[in-house]
């Protein structure tokens, strides 16, 4: 079985950008529960799916397996302490940001350049994180230039686009 050197893996996956969002979600409790991913992607159109990778070892993982329902806040490029808060453990990551209810209740940020509510479809093992399939509800685009993370660095997109009102 050929094993591949983590720092090498680790090397070459920074090489690959990835959209910065934020996760959030609520438990039976009503506390709200959120982390910064870079694992999102879009997985189905028929039916609309997509999908989202909290580690196992996280505090908020069990929260968002049981809840039934997460908000994937995509964050807009001048974001990226936000991305930063919500990637600290331990602090109160909702404090000095400014969220709104959205979708189920769920908190989303008022800032975000788009939005992704979703009901929890299937948890899959994905080693030491879970694949969280949402099937998609509903969707919000606000059209701002989305934060992007390269070679461990926020940044943005080389080339900006204008994007056609759909109306
Ligand atoms: C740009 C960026 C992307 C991240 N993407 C993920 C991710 O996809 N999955 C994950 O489990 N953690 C990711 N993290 C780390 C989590 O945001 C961080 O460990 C989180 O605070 C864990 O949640 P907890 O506070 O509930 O333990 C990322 C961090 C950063 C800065």
């Amino acid at each position: 079985m050929p094993t591949v050197d983590q720092a090498e893996f680790t090397r070459t996956m920074a090489h690959v950008p990835t959209p910065v969002t934020v996760v959030t979600t609520v438990d039976a409790a009503g506390r709200r529960w959120g982390f910064t991913a870079s694992s999102f992607s879009s997985l189905s159109l028929d039916p609309p799916l997509v999908l989202v990778c909290p580690a196992k070892t996280a505090s908020c993982h069990d929260a968002f397996v049981s809840a039934g329902q997460f908000l994937v806040n995509v964050l807009a490029a001048g974001q990226k302490e936000i991305a930063g808060a919500f990637a600290r453990s331990g602090a109160d990551k909702f404090a000095g940001t400014p969220m709104e209810p959205c979708e189920f209740g769920l908190p989303g940020l008022a800032a975000a350049t788009a939005r992704i509510a979703c009901t929890l479809h299937e948890v899959l093992d994905g080693g030491d994180h879970s694949i969280l399939v949402g099937r998609v509800e509903s969707v919000f685009l606000g059209g701002a230039e989305p934060l992007v993370y390269h070679n461990r660095r926020f940044t943005k997109p080389r080339t900006s686009v204008t994007l056609a009102a759909t109306s």
